[in-house]
Formats: C-alpha cells, sequence, structure tokens
C-alpha cells in the first residue's frame, strides 16, 4: 500500500490491536513533518474520581495508539456519519461543547494529555454525549497508523502549541508534511480546520496555506463550509485573547478532487 508511510515494525493492519511500534514514522515525501525530540507523552496523574471513570468507560469511547486501522463504524456503531478527528483536544471543553450541534458527526478527539482525557470523558459521561471517541497518542502518528486514506470529513486543530522559540519551530504541527498527511486521510471535500490565537504562529500559517496542492484555502470566514466551525464557547485561549488583545486566527481548507499520487 503506498499510501502508506514506511514504518519498519508493522506488517499489516488486521488481527488484534498491537501496540504502537517505533514511536515515529518514517516518511517519504521529503516534506517537513514536526520533530518532537523526547516530547511524546505528556504524564500526570488522575483524581480518584476520573480514574474509576477511565477504568469503567476508557476501554470502550478510548484506544491508545496502536498500529491498528480504526473501523470508525464499528467503534461509533453507526453506518454512513461524517467523520471528524480533532488533534490536541485539550480537556476537550470545545470538543464537548460543539458535538451535540453535529449529533450526526462521528468525533475522533486525539490528545497526548491523559489527564485531559479524562476530563473529556467525565463530560462525555456525565453530558451523556454518544458521538465522541477519544486516542491517547501523537496526532500526527494516530492519522498515519489508525486512519485509512481518504477516510475523513474533517481534522480540526484548535489552538496547536506555538513552539515560540525559533528552535523549537520545527516542533510545530502545521508544516508541510503533516498538511500533506492530511490531505491524504481527508475525502474530498473534506475540511481542515485550524485556530491560533499566537500571531507569529498564524504568520507562520500564513506561509504556509498555499503549499499543499491537494487543500485548497477558503480563509476565514466561509459562510458555504460544510462543517460546523463556532466552537461554541470561549476556549480559555479566546478568552485570554481577549483580555490581552490577541486575536483569534481561523484557517479553513477544502480537500480537492485530485488523486494523491505522492507517497507518504
Ligand atoms: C494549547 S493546547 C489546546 C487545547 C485545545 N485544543 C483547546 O483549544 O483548549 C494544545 C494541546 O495539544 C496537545 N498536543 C500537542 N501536540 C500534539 C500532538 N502531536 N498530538 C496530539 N496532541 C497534541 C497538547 O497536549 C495540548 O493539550
Amino acid at each position: 500500500m503506498s499510501n502508506f508511510p514506511h514504518n519498519p515494525h508493522s506488517s499489516d493492519s488486521s488481527g488484534p490491536s498491537r501496540p504502537a511500534g517505533p514511536p515515529r514514522s518514517e516518511f517519504r515525501d521529503g516534506l517537513d513533518y514536526p520533530r518532537l525530540g523526547s516530547i511524546g507523552f505528556r504524564r500526570g496523574t488522575l483524581t480518584e474520581n476520573q480514574q474509576e471513570r477511565w477504568d469503567e468507560y476508557w476501554p470502550t469511547l478510548g484506544r491508545e495508539l496502536s498500529d491498528e486501522l480504526i473501523d470508525i463504524p464499528a467503534w461509533f456503531g453507526r453506518e454512513g456519519a461524517k467523520t471528524i478527528l480533532e488533534i490536541g483536544s485539550g480537556t476537550g471543553t470545545s470538543t464537548a461543547a460543539m458535538a451535540p450541534h453535529e449529533p450526526d458527526t462521528n468525533i475522533i478527539a486525539v490528545e497526548l494529555y491523559r489527564p485531559g482525557l479524562a476530563k473529556l470523558l467525565t463530560q462525555i459521561v456525565l453530558q451523556d454525549i454518544p458521538t465522541i471517541r477519544m486516542v491517547r497518542g501523537d496526532g500526527i502518528e494516530v492519522l498515519t497508523r489508525m486512519i485509512a486514506p481518504g477516510s475523513l470529513d474533517g481534522v480540526r486543530i484548535f489552538f496547536p502549541d506555538p513552539w515560540p522559540k525559533a528552535r523549537h519551530h520545527k516542533r510545530r504541527i502545521i508544516q508541510s508534511g503533516p498538511l500533506h498527511l492530511i490531505a491524504n486521510r481527508l475525502k474530498p471535500g473534506g475540511v481542515l480546520h485550524v485556530a491560533t490565537d499566537h500571531a507569529e504562529y498564524a504568520e507562520w500559517i500564513s506561509e504556509l496555506v498555499t503549499v499543499e496542492p491537494l487543500l485548497e484555502y477558503k480563509g476565514w470566514p466561509w459562510p458555504e463550509c460544510p462543517q460546523l466551525t463556532d466552537r461554541q464557547l470561549l476556549t480559555k485561549f479566546e478568552r485570554r485573547g481577549l483580555t490581552m488583545d490577541h486575536s483569534i486566527h481561523e484557517f479553513l481548507w477544502q480537500r480537492t478532487d485530485a488523486p494523491d499520487d505522492r507517497e507518504l
């Protein structure tokens, strides 16, 4: 399958769930991918209540990064629904606020930080939100190993870590490589939505908006956008933005109809 990047420890995607092989996939498209160094997992302890809820619900609603493709209809228990994957859902406040407004859409929230996922899990359970599932892992690896090409209707990245120091810029998730990977995993017509409150990161993204030929840049706002773009609440970043006179920069792209004829 030339559409899958090279993963020397992974042979196929069938069979029982396997833990992820090597920590980072190797990409052969010659593009720039984030280099996270030793930053991979973000630990943190759960409260007793969170741990109990985790033990009860995580096996059904969550999974760890692995080398097994997700069977989306089976996991959500329905056929034909749209699917949006969110990278870096944090504590899941906007994830949980948006999901009830898009009940026909499956949401896969991906996050490295277990206490953040535990907070989202609490919201899912207490608010009885049936349409959110979670994966703990690096969003790039989750897209690479667990999501089939052309299977997503949307990808969201809200307030990604800005890595403000110049020597850390290579850790940024918005780079030419992830844009290609996301385009590859989106269906034709699928949407990528990115928001940041960091002015310099917004400039960085602005320079990359046309770098991926399979993503047509739509700017902001885009009234005909086929997916929900309103986060429904002021996230911590938006509140901070308002008090510090920052502004929120939003970016929307649409996957073109052209096939992806490049190797990943
Ligand atoms: C600045 S926070 C924003 C959280 C949330 N989107 C919000 O708007 O409140 C960025 C989050 O992305 C997560 N993150 C950073 N890099 C990631 C990656 N490669 N894969 C998954 N999550 C990531 C971090 O753990 C953190 O929770």
